[in-house]
């Protein structure tokens, strides 16, 4: 099932989330709807506070070349236990934030370890797209917005967009109801 991925500014998106106590299959159908609305969208990771769900979750498939099989990640629970010194610049954008791009520097890679979704603890070094990728989900989980990397300026302005940009869809809305 495709959900409803929620637009910047909303307050869920500033929320540090919960910690998993237990993989139930309420936290699997929560992985398998996130990565379907993840494909959908399209983008290569997204976390459950992007969905509503204030829990520690996200997904990720840094896999771009079409040629190529899939790699559908579900990271339950997961930190960052080593990033590197050398540092990498990415431009970053987020299914919360349309059509809004910007380049951070994070660590270059970082290893993180993480529960499966088969209750199991698991632990991998991610470098290149995968790196910033788990860097920004992970971000995410803390109440964390790749803007809150940029100049409060630039920052306010992209904010004000997003506004302009859920009052126009909330008008469309109406006018087709
Ligand atoms: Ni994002």
């Amino acid at each position: 099932m495709i959900r409803t991925i929620l637009i910047h500014p909303d307050p869920r998106l500033k929320k540090a989330c919960e910690p998993v106590a237990a993989v139930t299959p309420d936290i699997g159908k929560l992985a398998e709807d996130m990565l379907e609305t993840m494909y959908d969208a399209p983008g290569v990771g997204l976390a459950a506070p992007q969905v509503g769900v204030m829990k520690r979750v996200l997904v990720m498939d840094c896999i771009k070349d079409p040629a190529l099989a899939p790699r559908p990640m579900v990271l339950i629970n997961p930190s960052v236990t080593w990033q590197s010194e050398d540092l990498a610049t990415y431009e970053e954008g987020c299914l919360s934030l349309p059509d809004q791009y910007a380049e951070i520097e994070r660590p270059a890679e970082v290893r993180v370890q993480w529960t499966g979704l088969d209750g199991t603890l698991q632990e991998e070094q991610f470098s290149g797209l995968w790196a910033t990728c788990v860097q920004h989900e992970i971000d995410h989980l803390d109440g964390k917005l790749f803007i809150d990397y940029l100049r409060p300026l630039r920052r306010q302005m992209i904010t004000r967009k997003m506004e302009k940009l859920k009052r126009d869809r909330a008008r469309d809305a109406e006018g087709r109801g």
